[in-house]
């Protein structure tokens, strides 16, 4: 049962909606206070009374049931106590039986949410800086599937432009099919960077043939420009299973080539399109930002031109009831003009567009420096972190069956924890120590809980039962409680786009659940008390996992 949800079709004031008292219900950091509370403060401008005369109003027509045993009113804040016996056997029952499912709703059916995340750039380094747009995107595809919505995953390639004709060039220059081949994208990369340290103005000139090749559907420019995709792909798709992102579509910037006409046909129509110097614009001075550029003056299209048709597109094809796109605050500009340009158009679902803008990531030694010529390639991040996990793994418990799986397990973790446990926008320094650290906010932490919760279990011989009128005292409930929050933290996670708000759940429930086995004996309790902790160690293992799973990470039987 949802208690927020409870609480707030219970309380009734005039003028503010059921949705905005249940949004403003919070979790009193100190329990004596109350279980719940509603700080009527934020009501105060809109009632034109004070939040202590809100509170005490409040508290006199509410009325207590058997899930309710007390309301009060303290500065201003509606405190509400819950029957504890009542709301643990709720939730305990609810986990055990839904299991993997606890935690999903169908609020979403019906509706699909197409999300264009990770989005690599052919021929170009995977790299640190697309950790955070793979994984919250990554995130994010698997909260809206437990909602139940239809969810399509986009990788809008970086496949189109005139460095295809320079890497061509390059290629025909100094590459080897076999080594290539073999070298896969690093090969391609080095060429690339050959390419622009080398090149003088007639390797330009030819690259620039070579790039009208291309668009020209030139079969020999075609093919090769196909296999650096395939062997671009290939090498992404490795790390992308290592970190459980799937896509449904890798439709990128060059799938738009044909779609661009019909846009700037409808803008010309639509008397936007403005030409200055000589290129085709869209002026947007009125609504504060630079213009969006259509059309060069050789007529060549834009990165925004194929956004706007990749819109189109994705309307047309999936009826959206969403569309995010998770790409680095570096493209607020662009996503603000798009979707303004897609606006004036007249499109009304360009309000269904959203960017998730996210922040910065930088490794601690700021070795992420793109102008020194040293890019620090994902797969090296990913690949660190597993052999560091291995080394502390196997030093704390050097018995351990199995050392390899639970290193890739907790390393893998590491990294995707790492980079969502801030809030998305923040910058973050990626420190190898801080998210391996199995004290601190982390991955490895939750795991080790689980591991933890998993071992108490297998000790015991009994399959859980929950008792019946059994009143938990007040470490047991603070895990309750937390295990309540569940279903809400994943809706609010996919309402602001944070999966942040998961992570942040894990690491609060194994804290509280890590508080209670300190301080609470389990196997070695009796009676009721020892059944309703096992139950209560059963039901932390499931939550723990499932807030993991949706972040794409997976959980050791043992560490
Ligand atoms: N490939 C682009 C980059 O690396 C990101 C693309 C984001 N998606 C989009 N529809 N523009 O910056």
């Amino acid at each position: 049962m949802d208690y927020k949800k409870y609480l707030a079709q219970k309380i009734k004031i005039d003028g503010i909606s059921e949705d905005e008292i249940c949004a403003t219900i919070a979790l009193p950091p100190n329990s004596e206070m109350g279980d719940y509370a509603l700080p009527c403060f934020k009501f105060a401008k809109i009632l034109r009374k004070s939040p202590v005369a809100i509170a005490e109003e409040l508290k006199n027509t509410y009325i207590t049931d058997d899930i309710i045993s007390e309301v009060s009113a303290i500065n201003g804040y509606l405190n509400f106590k819950v029957n504890k016996g009542g709301l643990a056997d709720s939730v305990l029952k609810r986990i055990l039986s839904d299991g993997e499912g606890y935690g999903s709703s169908d609020i979403g059916s019906g509706k699909t949410i197409c999300i264009d995340y990770s989005s690599v750039n052919v021929a170009k380094p995977f790299h640190i800086g697309h950790l955070s747009t793979t994984v919250i995107g990554g995130a994010l595809y698997k909260i809206y599937k437990f909602l139940g919505y239809n969810v399509v995953g986009i990788n809008h390639l970086g496949d189109y432009g005139t460095q295809f004709g320079k890497l061509i060039s390059a290629y025909k220059r100094w590459g080897d099919r076999e080594q290539v081949q073999k070298g896969g994208i690093h090969a391609i990369n080095d060429l690339y960077v050959r390419f622009n340290n080398e090149a003088d103005e007639q390797m330009e000139s030819e690259a620039r043939e070579y790039f009208r090749l291309i668009e020209s559907g030139d079969k020999q420019a075609n093919e090769l420009f196909e296999w650096f995709k395939e062997l671009t792909l290939s090498y992404v798709k490795e790390i992308y299973k290592k970190l459980n992102i799937t896509f449904d579509s890798y439709a990128g910037e060059r799938f738009y080539t044909d779609k661009m006409q019909p846009v700037i046909d409808e803008l010309r129509k639509k008397n936007l399109l403005v030409e200055s110097d000589g290129a085709q614009i869209v002026d947007l001075e009125q609504y504060g930002m630079s213009p969006c550029l259509i059309l060069r003056s050789d007529g060549a299209s834009l990165y925004a031109t194929r956004d706007l048709a990749a819109a189109c597109y994705r309307k047309k094809t999936y009826d959206f009831h969403k569309c995010l796109y998770v790409v680095a605050y570096q493209q607020n500009l662009h996503f603000k003009q798009v979707f303004k340009v897609l606006e004036l158009m007249g499109k009304e679902w360009a309000k269904d567009l959203v960017h998730v803008a996210y922040g910065m990531v930088s490794l601690e030694d700021g070795a992420m420096s793109t102008r020194k010529g040293k890019v620090v390639w994902l797969e090296e991040v990913i690949n660190k972190c597993v052999e560091k996990a291995y080394a502390i793994i196997d030093e704390k418990n050097p018995d351990l069956e199995n050392k390899e799986n639970t290193a890739n397990l907790v390393g893998l973790g590491a990294v995707i924890f790492g980079a969502l446990y801030n809030n998305k926008i923040k910058d973050i320094v990626f420190s190898y120590d801080k998210v391996l650290s199995f004290e601190g906010e982390t991955s490895v932490y939750v795991q080790y809980t689980c591991a933890r919760a998993n071992s108490v279990l297998a000790k015991s011989d009994k399959e859980e039962t929950i008792p019946k009128n059994y009143t938990p005292n007040a470490q047991e409930f603070e895990v309750i409680k937390a295990l309540a929050a569940f279903p809400e933290t994943v809706k609010d996670a996919a309402e602001k786009y944070e999966p942040s708000y998961i992570a942040r759940f894990a690491v609060d429930l194994a804290q509280k659940y890590n508080k209670f086995y300190i301080d609470c004996k389990i196997l070695a309790a009796e009676g009721d008390a020892k059944a309703f902790r096992l139950a209560l160690t059963r039901a932390t293992l499931q939550t723990l996992k499932n807030a993991l799973t949706l972040l794409g990470i997976g959980v050791p039987e043992k560490m």
